[in-house]
């Protein structure tokens, strides 16, 4: 099962909060984030994403990490080693799966990222209108070629790490980059901020209209809960497989939701009032962050061009950066899984996982143009990818490791495992147990049903 020598180890607790939060923080929070919130309208979506994180996220991730820690194996041989010879097995795969599906579809926006930095080198990305960056963003995404060479070289880049090994390049890179992103997108909150309108794109952030709640939009913000977090198929527990036996997993679980939700609400923050300030309507769908942007650094700073071409670039590499952390994160998952339990190396296993998802990427980013019509369920291809995944097979995962834990799991692993041996107080055990039992799954099962329209 787990090969020790091959295994990263996380050097110190806060490399493990941070390669978590790392694969937390990404392009879920800054560029999905938004443009799911503009597509469900506003401030009752957030509501109910924050509900979800409270409810089935935090819960999750902890056991997650508990799963991941005990057993010290890819997600698959968790179950394995817990569960022997079960169906539970059936979590791991899935999981598996899923975090190769996610990096397909994912990659394609990450090599967005990259185009989108290159247009900030070459200084494209000045003197436009709103609707020449619109343009500049369809033509881009449309061309059969441009995207797809960028996400081959941004899955190429993720193939370096993983066979470099984690632990230098990651752990050490997110100790900088982290909190660099972090400072940027305070500075890009208040340029947004003092837009003129803004209060308008504040006003549909964080003024709930009940109305317009129906099932979509719980489904959504549960899809954008799981998404956001990189929950429910195996990513936190095979990083948890890494961490050390001093590393306090509520408290690290509760850091990386708080910077985790804490990042995607300021990405709200910048987008939105920039996106009703310039006239861009907030259910603009993937684009939303490529074509809003751009105005923000333009508008904001139009009597410091400098300075705008300096964060521009900025901002557009540390969001590559952020996505960069989560594509790892993704193929670590399936890249320990392939070498673990098909007993293939490290370094040719990386070589069969990013072959596929470059395989899969090809078709999701060509559905943005040749293949746009190809439709699955009357979704394109990356749409669907995106709506499989996030919103069936995340919180499925989920809801299956909230049941496995709360009802299969031995309650004294887990009880050693949050209290790390007897040494922590975990005076809230009892109530954790029975939302793992009782209140998660149940959340989710009704949301699905929900969904599927019974009630
Ligand atoms: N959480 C990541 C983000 O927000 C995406 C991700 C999903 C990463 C699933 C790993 C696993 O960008």
């Amino acid at each position: 099962m787990s090969n020790s020598n091959d295994r990263v180890n996380f050097g110190s607790r806060i490399g493990a909060i941070l390669a978590s939060a790392g694969s937390a923080v990404g392009l879920g929070n800054i560029w999905r984030f938004p443009y799911e919130t503009g597509n469900h309208g506003g401030a009752a979506f957030i509501l109910l994403y924050l509900v979800c994180i409270l409810v089935m996220g935090l819960p999750i991730m902890i056991a997650e990490f508990s799963i991941g820690r005990h057993s010290r194996a890819n997600t698959a041989g968790s179950y394995k080693a817990l569960a022997p010879k079960s169906a539970w097995q059936g979590i791991g795969y899935m999981g598996v799966l899923a975090g190769f599906l996610i990096l397909s579809f994912y990659s394609v926006v990450a090599g967005w990222t990259l185009e989108y930095t290159w247009q900030a080198v070459a200084n494209n990305l000045t003197d436009k209108t709103p609707d020449e960056f619109a343009t500049l963003f369809t033509t881009f995404s449309q061309d059969p070629w441009r995207p797809m060479l960028w996400m081959v070289v941004f899955m190429i880049m993720t193939h370096v790490i993983i066979i470099m090994g984690v632990k230098k390049g990651i752990e050490q890179s997110s100790k900088i980059m982290m909190p660099m992103l972090f400072v940027l997108i305070l500075v890009l909150v208040g340029c947004s901020l003092s837009l003129p309108d803004a209060e308008k794109g504040l006003t549909f952030l964080f003024k709930p209209d009940f109305s317009k709640l129906n099932p979509d939009v719980f489904l959504g913000a549960m899809g954008q809960a799981f998404f956001s977090l990189s929950l429910g198929l195996g990513c936190l527990s095979t990083y948890a497989s890494y961490f050390g036996k001093d590393t306090n997993l509520g408290k690290t679980a509760a850091s990386v939701a708080v910077i985790d939700t804490m990042v995607a609400i300021m990405a709200g923050v910048i987008i939105f009032p920039a996106a009703f300030s310039v006239g861009i309507s907030p259910d603009a769908g993937p684009s939303l962050l490529f074509i809003t942007l751009p105005n923000v650094f333009q508008m904001a700073f139009a009597d410091m061009p400098l300075l705008a071409y300096v964060l521009s670039i900025m901002f557009y590499i540390l969001l590559a950066l952020a996505a960069f952390t989560s594509t790892i994160s993704m193929h670590e998952v399936v890249t320990a899984f392939v070498n673990e339990e098909w007993k293939v190396p490290r370094k040719r296993a990386a070589v069969y996982v990013t072959l596929g998802c470059i395989t899969l990427g090809v078709l999701a980013s060509l559905s943005f143009g040749p293949l746009n019509d190809f439709k699955i369920l009357g979704l394109s291809i990356f749409d669907f990818l995106d709506s499989l995944t996030s919103k069936v097979m995340l919180p499925l995962g989920g809801m299956l490791i909230s049941i496995f834990t709360g009802w299969k799991l031995e309650q004294r692993i887990v009880w050693d495992e949050i209290s790390n041996g007897g040494k922590l107080k975990v005076p809230l055990f009892k109530l954790y147990v029975f939302i793992l039992k009782y209140v998660a799954p149940i959340a989710i099962g009704l949301i699905f049903v929900n969904e599927l329209g019974l009630f």
